[in-house]
Parts: C-alpha cells; structure tokens; sequence
C-alpha cells in the first residue's frame, strides 16, 4: 500500500530528501507511475503532450478537470497537482471560481499557479479560501507568447534577484511548494534555500529540493523536440513502433490472432 503525502509531509522532505514529481494525463500512466512519485501533476503541458498542440495557452479548465479526475482514479495513493490553465487565474474572484471547481468536481490536492510577485495576491487569495497552491516561477510557458519564447531564466543579477523575490513572495502568500522552471543551476540553488518550502526544479539543475518531469518526455514518447534538460528514461517511441510495426505486420500476414487469442 503506497502511502499518500500530504501537505506536511511534503514540506518536511525539505532538506531531508529530494522529491519526486512527475506528470500524467490519464488514468493509465497515473497507475504505472504512482509507485515511484511522491507526487503527480496533471500539467497543462497536456496540450503539447497530449493534444498535439505548439503550446500551453489553449488548454481549457474543462480538459484540466477530465484528465485530473482520470489521474485521481488511476492513482488513487497519490498527492495529485492540477494545473490553472493560462486565462483561468487573472483575477482574485476567477481564480477562485475556478480553483473551487478542481476541489469540488476532482479529487486533486491542490492547484498550481504560473507568477510570482503578480500573482501573490491571487495565491493569498486561494489559500485563505481553503485552496492549496503549489507555485511555479522560473520560466512560465504560459508567458510563451508575451515573452517572445522560452527564455532560461537567471541569467543577470537582476534575474536572479527577480527569481529570489518571487519565491519568498510565493511563499509568503501561503503556497506550500512551487515548481522552478528554466532557470541556471546555481541561481535556482539559491532560490531554494531563500525559502522554507520545497522548490522543485525542471530545468534547474540538482541543488533545488527534488525534480519535476513531463512522463512523456523521460519515457521518450515525445517526439517533436527534447529540451536539454529531459534525460530520456526509455526508448519509448522507437519501442512503441516497433510493437505496432510487428503487430501490423502479423495482422496482414495472418499470423495474429493464433490458437490461443481465439476463442
Ligand atoms: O505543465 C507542466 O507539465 C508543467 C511542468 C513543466 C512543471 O507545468
């Protein structure tokens, strides 16, 4: 039996151990993958993963819903993180609509939020009303647009400055813990220990408090481009075709189904 972490429990890990994240979409992979996270983020990398699409901006909070009640089902032993997609949270009485809506219509344990300084005040407005709030500052895929690209974050003093205040104003307004995203390795090691609450980094090196990575991207399965910082657990698209290539094969050759698959 895989015990569920919680709040406190996550936030103790804090200087004791790194933590596990990882995403999933569906009830399938959230079962494989359970096991071995401490916790699992229904991101709305999905639309890139998932529905195929160039970025994160599209993702609506009714897709969010579906595939985190999928996640929740397939891995019911999980502390599971439902992504706010981009539009979802501009103000403090939308967010709070629609963050109502996750605890309310799926059973994830929290919500995370893209911002820093800007969207302290929508975190405090969350947490005060009962919502956990995992942040992510760093490098914000939902700013792709605004910001030109996907830029690594911590480049300058300023920007490491910039980083610092975010996380102490993301944790001040009440988050528990927050994802660091595309930042250099020795600025987000600093973040982290400007903070009392786990950091966990994609793309931010090893000196942060544990690691987030898209399942389809350490599985290989993701094709379409790999960012430096995914290492790539397995094979997965090469493994995947080749299955369906032999299956394919068989099927026109009359060798599948056999004796044993007929009833
Ligand atoms: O949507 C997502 O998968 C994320 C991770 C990149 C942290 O936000």
């Amino acid at each position: 039996m895989i015990k569920k972490m919680t709040i406190s429990s996550i936030i103790k890990t804090k200087g004791v151990r790194p933590l596990v994240m990882i995403t999933a979409y569906d009830a399938l992979f959230a079962k494989l993958l359970e096991p071995s996270s401490d916790m699992i983020l229904v991101g709305d990398s999905l639309n890139m993963s998932f529905a195929g699409k160039n970025d994160t901006l599209s993702t609506t909070m009714e897709q969010m819903l579906y595939h985190t009640n999928a996640v929740c089902t397939g891995a019911p032993n999980s502390f599971v993180i439902c992504d706010m997609p981009f539009g979802t949270y501009t103000n403090k009485k939308t967010a709070l609509k629609n963050a109502i809506r996750v605890f309310q219509e799926t059973s994830a344990d929290c919500v995370k939020i893209e911002g820093g300084t800007d969207k302290a005040d929508i975190i405090a407005h969350l947490t005060a009303n009962g919502i956990a709030v995992c942040g992510h500052i760093g490098l914000l895929p939902q700013s792709v647009r605004s910001e030109g690209g996907y830029r690594v974050k911590g480049k300058t003093e300023e920007e490491k400055r910039k980083l610092i205040k975010d996380a102490k104003a993301v944790e001040a307004a009440g988050a528990f813990c927050m994802v660091i995203e595309g930042a250099k390795a020795g600025v987000a090691a600093e973040v982290a220990k400007s903070v009392n609450i786990p950091v966990i980094g994609i793309g931010a090196g090893v000196e942060v408090d544990g690691q987030v990575l898209v399942f389809s991207d350490m599985l290989g399965l993701f094709e379409a481009f790999t960012p430096k910082f995914v290492k790539k657990y397995l094979d997965g698209a090469s493994l995947v075709k080749e299955a369906v290539k032999n299956y394919s094969d068989e099927v026109k050759n009359k060798e599948f189904p056999q004796e044993i698959h007929t009833y």
